[in-house]
């Protein structure tokens, strides 16, 4: 991170306008009274944007008098965080991250294109169409490695594609925006690969294919994985619905926890029971209701 100043050359003044003045004003009132500097960052984002992407100090100077702030406290704002700009940026102001899993994915590959094609950072092509800046960690690491562009993210890049796209945008082209691999937001590559079928509405796992007397199979939503015959179908015919489908042997009811692993927990021992064959059940919770009368009765049972 370079070292933040204020640039040298500055404009002489800066007022909103009152669309934005009218903006600035709810914003400050979403605050209770003497807690108007809660607005700070949101009128300084205000500011930069009505003043081509860059804070001059007169438009940080106007953002504390509206806040009644000394002018220290909003610089000292202003220069901490790097989504302020505090120099003057390209029509296409490129952020490109540099931190971790960006840098293992090749960021250094994209860092090297942006030198080679605008120049250092903070400094803005003669054209005043690009402009690049190295920031940390965007939240797009899955799809690294990124850069965003004003107010939009471009992953999956490689030095040929973010190549493309500087092309792109200084030829006044439409370009796309998300992963330039041609994947769907941060879905795997090729597609997903778990949670493609469904437990259904009730809970009780993905529905099993029915097969007729004909042997046509109906479609289902069931993986194959799924599809692995249980000892409840009999001759290609399903004739119970096996609330173990898809799940590990010995799981509890919905939770995915192992009876033959258990932890302690009562909860467990509890939720065990619900698979118990209906007789079972009353009969442990008659039980339960003889040994400790506090426990209601099972639902049927009569009022002692
Ligand atoms: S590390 Fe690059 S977006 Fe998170």
């Amino acid at each position: 991170m370079a070292v933040r100043r204020l640039a040298e050359i500055q404009p002489e003044s800066f007022e909103f306008t009152p669309e934005n003045q009218a903006w600035a004003e709810k914003q400050i009132a979403k605050y209770p009274a003497g807690r108007q500097a809660s607005a700070v960052i949101a009128l300084l984002h205000r500011a930069q944007r009505q003043h081509d992407g860059w804070l001059p100090r007169p438009a940080i100077e106007k953002v504390a008098a509206i806040l009644d702030m000394p002018d220290i406290r909003v610089l000292e704002i202003a220069t901490f965080y790097s989504m302020f700009n505090l120099k003057p940026v390209g029509k296409y102001f490129i952020q490109m991250c540099g931190t971790t899993p960006c840098v293992l994915r090749g960021s250094d590959g994209i860092k090297a294109v942006l030198a080679a094609r605008i120049g250092e950072q903070d400094h803005v092509t003669p054209d005043g169409l690009f402009s690049w800046l190295e920031v940390e960690c965007l939240g797009a690491c899955c799809n690294a490695p990124m850069v965003q562009i004003n107010d939009d993210y471009f992953e999956d890049l490689t030095p040929e594609n973010v190549s493309t796209l500087l092309d792109n945008l200084a030829a006044g082209r439409d370009v796309k925006v998300g992963s330039q691999a041609g994947r769907h937001t941060s879905e795997p590559e090729g597609g997903l690969t778990t949670l493609t079928g469904f437990y259904g509405h009730d809970g009780a796992g993905p529905v099993q294919p029915h097969t007729s007397g004909t042997g046509a199979t109906a479609p289902s939503a069931v993986s194959d994985q799924d599809n692995v015959p249980n000892e409840h179908t009999h001759g290609g015919v399903d004739h119970a619905r096996d609330n173990t489908i898809g799940k590990p042997r010995g799981s509890v009811a919905d939770t995915g926890t192992r009876t033959d692993d258990p932890v302690g927990s009562n909860q467990i021992e509890s939720s065990a029971r619900t698979t118990d064959a209906p007789d079972q059940a009353k009969e442990r919770q008659e039980q339960s209701t003889r040994n400790n009368p506090s426990v209601p009765g099972p639902a049927g049972s009569p009022e002692k």
